[in-house]
């Protein structure tokens, strides 16, 4: 294991009972607060991912909808017909993007889309797009989550990395796939700063492969 991983894993703060009970939060504000371990995050990121011809990095999250009346569930049906989105950065020479999964995603994708070159897509909540979007709703075990991206952000051509701080159940990785997997692109890899293995997200992946810094403590 690289030194470096060390000293970013101590710099997470794990809140216990946060939002709820039972669950161990792993609060990654900390770690923003080291500028050598944020910088050290990035930095593993770029060095496995430089010169391999990524284009897109993915970061977002989506929002959740519990409960919705149904008419609110059908306008959001439709919504999803027309829309989604990614966040992209251009090379000369290739297509390079990096997709970002708002919110916390935001935060490590685009240093690590800038270093490598990538352009930088980010994938957002419904309606914050103001372009045309392709959405992609996936269900949680209560209600459902949408997430979206701008259409002409991801081109066939393109490669594409999925970064997110965390995956749990990996719904929002599987989501933010799908939506780049329509659009064209080919996913080359999820990159995450922790993985939770007892939810076994990594099985939701469609056999894509997910590299994480570390695992919860
Ligand atoms: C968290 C985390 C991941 C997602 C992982 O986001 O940042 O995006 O959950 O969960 P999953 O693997 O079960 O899909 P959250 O929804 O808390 O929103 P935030 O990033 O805006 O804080
Ligand atoms: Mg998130």
């Amino acid at each position: 294991q690289d030194p470096r991983i060390k000293g970013i894993a101590a710099s997470i703060r794990v809140v216990p009972d946060f939002p709820k009970k039972g669950i161990m939060f792993q609060d990654i504000t900390t770690l923003l607060l080291e500028p050598e371990a944020f910088k050290n995050t990035v930095d593993l990121f770029v060095e496995r991912y430089s010169g391999k011809n990524i284009s897109v990095v993915a970061v977002g999250r989506a929002h959740s909808l519990t409960a919705l009346p149904s008419q609110t569930y059908r306008f959001n049906m439709c919504f999803i017909i027309v829309g989604s989105f990614a966040c992209l950065m251009i090379d000369l020479h290739q297509w390079k993007t990096a997709k970002g999964i708002e919110a916390r995603g935001f935060i490590f994708g685009p240093p690590i889309a800038l270093a490598i070159g990538a352009k930088f897509v980010p994938l957002r909540k419904p309606r914050k797009l103001p372009g045309e979007v392709i959405s992609e709703r996936y269900v949680l075990e209560y209600g459902t989550d949408c997430l979206e991206m701008h259409v002409g952000a991801i081109q066939p051509c393109d490669r594409a990395l999925v970064v997110d701080d965390l995956v749990a159940t990996g719904g929002t990785l599987r989501a933010a796939m799908n939506l780049l997997e329509r659009a064209g692109a080919e996913v080359v890899e999820c990159a995450c700063v922790i993985e939770l293995p007892e939810l076994k997200g990594r099985d939701r992946l469609n056999g894509k492969p997910l590299y994480v810094l570390m695992e919860s403590r």
